[in-house]
């Protein structure tokens, strides 16, 4: 399947909330998108409405030309969540292997995936063995480990420290150099999204509407010199002026 992502005019009210309003996106298939906008303003309901698990009020949502629900079918969607969703009682290679088993593709062999993710030697540990970075990295390894087409992250660093995070922020775009996907990502951190995102989507605040769609055309993967760029300057300060300017103005 070609894995291109088309929003059109989608909009989720959960009572009299409206969470995001008439939003239309178009996402090559390959393409990383970052997604960023202050809280509350409807990032993580667009990625669940992608993941098939919610739904539009109105609106459509497809994938590759199919919904959403039928693309889940196939296995071909990956879901990485703010906390690591590991399973406690099981080793690091068995947690991958779970997802194999429970997708019932085949994959990605994980032991070499586990590898790959600098996990070497880890393979047998329980999850309370692990450091946050080594977790995070086994929860990406099993969200990928049945090689899905569309991988969907849900500020999948902000519980790690600022190196750490810089680290696997590199490392993902190294990863998905070898293993392109089609990426959504949510992230609070502005800097992070224009490092690694080929298109960085501003969300206003409450009810979500798309305010800006800022391309970075740099290719990827990118290193950390990338930070003393200055067009990686430049976009960024945009971007902050777009939010802090939204909450300067929402205050
Ligand atoms: N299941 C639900 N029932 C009722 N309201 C919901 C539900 N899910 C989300 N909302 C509301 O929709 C709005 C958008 O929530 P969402 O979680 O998408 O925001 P967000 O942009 O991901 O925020 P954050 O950056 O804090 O994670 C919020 O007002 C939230 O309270
Ligand atoms: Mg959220």
């Amino acid at each position: 399947m070609s894995a291109d992502i088309q929003l059109r005019n989608v909009s989720r009210r959960f009572g009299p909330t409206v969470a995001l309003e008439s939003v239309d996106l178009d996402i090559a298939a390959g393409e990383f998108i970052a997604l960023v906008g202050p809280s509350g303003c409807g990032k993580t309901t667009l990625l669940r409405l992608v993941a098939d698990l919610d739904q539009p009020s109105s609106g459509s949502v497809r994938i590759g030309g199919l919904p959403p629900a039928t693309v889940r079918r196939q296995r071909q969607l990956g879901l990485v969540s703010q906390r690591p969703a590991v399973l406690p009682w099981k080793r690091a290679v068995e947690d991958v292997e779970f997802t194999q088993k429970v997708t019932g593709r085949a994959g990605l062999p994980a032991r070499g995936l586990l590898r790959d993710f600098g996990l070497a030697g880890h393979e047998e540990k329980m999850p309370h063995h692990l450091s946050g970075g080594m977790l995070q990295r086994v929860n990406f390894a099993s969200a990928i480990a049945h090689d899905p087409e569309v991988l969907l992250m849900d500020e999948p660093f902000s519980a790690l420290d600022e190196m750490k995070r810089e680290e696997l922020g590199l490392w993902l775009g190294t990863e998905l150099a070898t293993r392109p996907k089609t990426v959504l990502f949510v992230t609070h951190h502005v800097d992070e999204a224009v490092l690694l995102a080929d298109r960085v989507i501003v969300f206003s605040p409450a009810p979500g509407r798309i305010l800006a769609d800022i391309a970075v055309p740099s290719p990827r993967p990118r290193t950390a010199a990338f930070r003393t760029d200055p067009q990686f300057v430049a976009l960024t300060d945009r971007i902050r002026g777009l939010l802090f300017g939204q909450w300067r103005a929402a205050a």
